[in-house]
């Protein structure tokens, strides 16, 4: 149906789309703000052998929408900043959109703004469709996890292109992209797929640091176990696990050095040039995985896997007033695990609480999605959403997928809590132990696991019958009149979320 498509920014991710759509036969009309993304990506295309269509690159805007007016619609991908840049780029091309013009926005947006551009756009029949764009810019290229959301016939219309475009599952060749949903709901599920990398990101990082500072391993042997984990059982074809395993082995070269800022000597390991300081655009008040616990918050889901790795990044960013606070705290350093004695135990124990903090990472999110599509009607397919998560996506788990998919695709009811399925509850369970044992030898030797160490509360306090929050409670009753439930009582004990139906007057006023 599009014979053009208008790329709007031609960035990292932009540039290899329209590589990428002029190799599956579109043309491509490019335009970026800056002279020299359009200049580096027409040198891109013009050594590309494989391209089937035009690309045509833009230094004027206005010039760059009339291109793809020679079409009844137009069709354009955004793949610029969220916010004021996405919003200014609208603003100057407002005046030239018609009835069935189609906006894909790839950006990681805020899936209220989304919801906004659709409203402000729905007079003039233009489709703004919210768009996760995951799997960076490698994936751009070869093939991205794609969750479109919006107005369904506009999506529809563009479907078999982006199956053209998407990453396919390995296994089935089924295309990584389908109707997410309506409103913001596309966007809303790469926020919480940038949610679970967060919490996976933050684990993959900590079993490193415990092989690495706690067992005294070196790159390569480290490469060696990761590489093992991700060829066979709960870990295989894991790809944060697998470029970590990558990561490990990478050697500098002359020519290594990205975006040529000087030549690094050409000796060593490049982990070794890379400092524990994981900044956050916009100062930490935007990006996707800052909103996923917003998100979680607001809709009472606990999620303290993602949210132990996201803050372990916000701390992690500001390495200036952390060496300042750690003259203060004067906190121990990691150790080496002197009490492990079976190195490859250990090992094997590692993997398994691995395991279970990225099958914690799952559930909580997919407990927001589920929790979200309700609330906003969106009747998301969770099936599906592990279905575009199988390729092109950096949160990729085979064995997780395999577990979650049957459940989820032939539920009839909307799944709220993940941990109520059967077979994840036995994953859980049969894990549990060996996560319980890394949390304590890494406690015990000063190691760093947050994501982890969460993990453990989390599954204690999800799956306890007699918290402490008893305690807690009663507290708020003194000083509050929050009001109790008591035990046994029916409609009560267990009941769902309500306010208690009692109060004591524990301090009788004088
Ligand atoms: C993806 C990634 C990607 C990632 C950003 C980092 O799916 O390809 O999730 O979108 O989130 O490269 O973004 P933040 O710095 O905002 O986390």
């Amino acid at each position: 149906k599009f014979k053009r498509i208008g790329v709007v920014g031609a960035g990292n991710m932009g540039s290899m789309m329209t590589l990428a759509f002029a190799e599956l036969g579109l043309d491509v009309s490019v335009w970026d703000v800056q002279k020299h993304n359009v200049d580096q990506v027409l040198g891109y295309a013009k050594q590309a052998k494989t391209s089937k269509g035009k690309v045509d690159g833009f230094y004027d805007i206005d010039k760059f929408v009339k291109s793809l007016d020679q079409a009844e619609r137009k069709l354009f991908m955004f793949s610029i900043t969220h916010g004021d840049p996405a919003d200014s780029v609208l603003s100057m091309i407002k005046h030239d959109l018609k009835r069935g013009d189609i906006i894909l926005d790839g950006g990681n947006e805020n899936y209220r703004r989304t919801e906004r551009r659709q409203r402000e756009l729905k007079p003039l029949g233009v489709s703004w469709i919210g768009m996760g764009v995951s799997g960076g810019y490698q994936s751009a290229r070869r093939g991205p996890s794609l969750s479109p959301g919006g107005d369904r016939n506009a999506i529809e219309d563009v479907l078999p292109f982006l199956e053209m475009y998407a990453a396919k599952d390995r296994r089935t060749g089924l295309p990584c992209v389908t109707y997410i949903g309506p409103g913001g709901a596309g966007h809303f599920v790469k926020m919480i797929h940038n949610g679970i990398e967060g919490g996976m990101l933050s684990t993959v990082c900590e079993a490193w640091a415990l092989l690495n500072q706690g067992l005294g391993l070196q790159y390569e042997e480290i490469g060696d176990i990761f590489e093992q984990w991700n060829s066979h059982g709960e870990l295989k074809e894991t790809y944060l696990v697998q470029i970590g395993s990558e990561i490990c082995r990478t050697k500098k070269t002359p020519q290594g050095d990205y975006k040529g800022e000087g030549k690094s000597e050409a000796n060593g390991y490049v982990l070794d040039d890379v400092l524990d300081k994981v900044v956050q655009d916009d100062d930490g008040t935007e990006g996707t995985p800052f909103w996923t616990i917003m998100d979680t918050a607001a809709r009472h889901v606990a999620a303290p896997t993602l949210a132990a790795g996201h803050y372990l990044r916000v701390a992690s960013g500001n390495r200036e007033e952390r060496i300042k606070v750690a003259q203060k705290l004067g906190v121990p350093k990691p150790r080496p695990l002197s009490s492990v004695k079976d190195k490859g135990k250990f090992v094997e124990t590692l993997r398994r609480a691995v395991y279970c903090t990225f099958l914690a990472s799952f559930c909580q999110g997919l407990e927001v999605i589920s929790n979200a599509s309700d609330a906003e009607g969106w009747n998301i397919d969770m099936g599906k959403c592990i279905q575009i998560w199988r390729a092109g996506c950096i949160i990729q788990e085979e064995y997780i997928a395999d577990l979650l998919q049957p459940v989820l695709s032939n539920s009839k009811t909307t799944i709220r809590n993940i941990k109520q399925i059967d077979g994840v509850a036995a994953e859980l369970h049969r894990n549990y132990d060996s996560l319980k044992q890394i949390v304590m030898l890494a406690t015990e030797g000063d190691h760093y696991i947050p994501a982890m160490s969460a993990t453990l509360e989390y599954l204690k306090y999800c799956g306890g019958t007699m918290l402490p929050t008893k305690f807690m409670e009663a507290e708020m009753d003194f000083f509050g009149a929050h009001a109790y439930d008591k035990p046994g009582v029916p409609g009560e004990d267990p009941g769902k979320v309500a306010k208690g139906a009692h109060h004591y007057e524990w301090r009788p006023a004088q």
